[in-house]
């Protein structure tokens, strides 16, 4: 249906059928959080919520792209001419992605291409890494540039990095790309490697949003990061993923307070990931629950990402839960989301709790998603499957 509608626009706007259908998935964290750009662990799954892209090539090098959330911003640009930054914010992502295959001179040429999202849009799910992973897989199909899934999610990575100047790391774009259906996947930051971690099928995964509005997240995202480097040139190591307590307490007394205590973090954050996923592979779900709330207290007094809106929200979920579930603070922090796990049958108490008190505390309305583990991009030549 999603699909048909997305064909429809694609041929009567651009009066010709599409070629090629895309899709890439936003993302809930489980564990390992602000670990990916220390070349760290995490334990990322994707969701039903995707980005799908439908396109056909041209034969000039113009790119025609609109989305059916934004109908009236039309883009358009040369890629014979330098690509600069649009008059549209969704845009841009379009253009950092495009700009990143062209420095690293794959060969494209011009598309024109219909965008659909039902990403949640600033609920911390990642809706712009899928849109920046399905143009990515569109241009790799297209052209046969032959990228691998992690080569693809570090195009979209960049394209963040450089051009629009958010420091992240690349667990989003990666989960978006090589996600396997009912699964999270480990992800080893250093050199990408992963393994699938089955989600049993008994259990909930709940995203609530906060909705807190994240004001100055870019800025203190980007000086945690610092801060890790700061701790790792210390100890004299190129990444925080070498380092260990004994070795972080060597340079306690040559580092502020509050850098000990993030890399403190990520040392800490980086063993709770393995054991996370361990406890999840075979099933013992209190390890994994009490390993997920002390990670949410770590992020709370030693990275300080949360906020007292999603630490409210951490409290009621676990007060109604009482110890058969575990509730923590997910992604980049600021505000955002909190992802709760728990027995399906447990999900309503969740609800009403939430929905009683979240409010009254917070004077902010959540929202609450059931999510469901799925696969990562997807990519089909229509012409081939006609
Ligand atoms: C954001 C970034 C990721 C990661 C998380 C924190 O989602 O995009 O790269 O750093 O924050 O774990």
């Amino acid at each position: 249906m999603f699909e048909n509608s997305l064909a429809q626009a694609f041929s009567s706007h651009f009066k010709r059928p599409p070629q090629f259908s895309v899709s890439a998935p936003g993302r809930v964290n489980l564990i390992g959080e602000h670990t990916d750009y220390n070349e760290g662990f995490v334990l990322p799954c994707a969701l039903q919520y995707k980005t799908n892209v439908m396109a056909a090539k041209r034969s000039d090098s113009i790119i025609n792209a609109f989305s059916l959330q934004y109908p009236e911003a039309i883009e358009h640009f040369d890629l014979s001419q330098p690509i600069e930054h649009g008059l549209y914010p969704w845009g841009d992502y379009l253009r950092g992605v495009v700009n990143e295959l062209l420095k690293a001179e794959h060969v494209i040429s011009g598309m024109d291409i219909v965008i659909s999202s039902n990403v949640p849009q600033g609920s911390g799910l990642s809706s712009s890494a899928a849109f920046e992973v399905a143009i990515a897989g569109l241009f790799n199909e297209a052209f046969g540039l032959g990228l691998s899934g992690p080569q693809m999610a570090r195009i979209g990575q960049l394209a963040e990095n450089n051009f629009i100047d958010c420091q992240c790391g690349i667990m989003d774009q990666l989960i978006s790309a090589e996600a396997q259906f009912h699964s999270a996947l480990l992800i080893d930051c250093q050199d990408l490697s992963t393994r699938p971690v089955a989600i049993p099928d008994d259990l909930a995964l709940l995203v609530i949003n906060s909705n807190y509005p994240r004001k100055l997240a870019d800025s203190e995202y980007n000086e945690r990061r610092l801060a890790c480097e700061l701790a790792a040139s210390t100890m004299g190591i190129s990444s925080l993923r070498s380092a260990t307590m004994t070795t972080l307490d060597a340079v306690k007394t040559q580092i502020s307070d509050k850098v000990y205590r993030r890399a403190k973090h990520v040392v800490t954050e980086n063993a709770r990931v393995l054991k996370a996923a361990d406890a999840l592979q075979t099933g013992d779900l209190n390890t994994l629950y009490s390993i997920m709330h002390e990670a949410h207290l770590s992020l709370k007094h030693d990275f300080e990402i949360t906020v007292p809106a999603t630490d409210g929200l951490v409290d009621i979920c676990m007060q109604a839960l009482n110890n058969k579930g575990a509730c923590r603070q997910t992604g980049g922090g600021f505000g955002g989301a909190v992802i709760c796990l728990c027995a399906k049958e447990d999900v309503q108490t969740v609800i009403d709790a939430v929905e009683a008190k979240y409010y009254q505390q917070f004077s902010l309305h959540a929202d609450i998603l059931r999510c469901e583990p799925h696969r990562g991009l997807t990519v089909e030549a229509l012409d081939k499957v006609a």
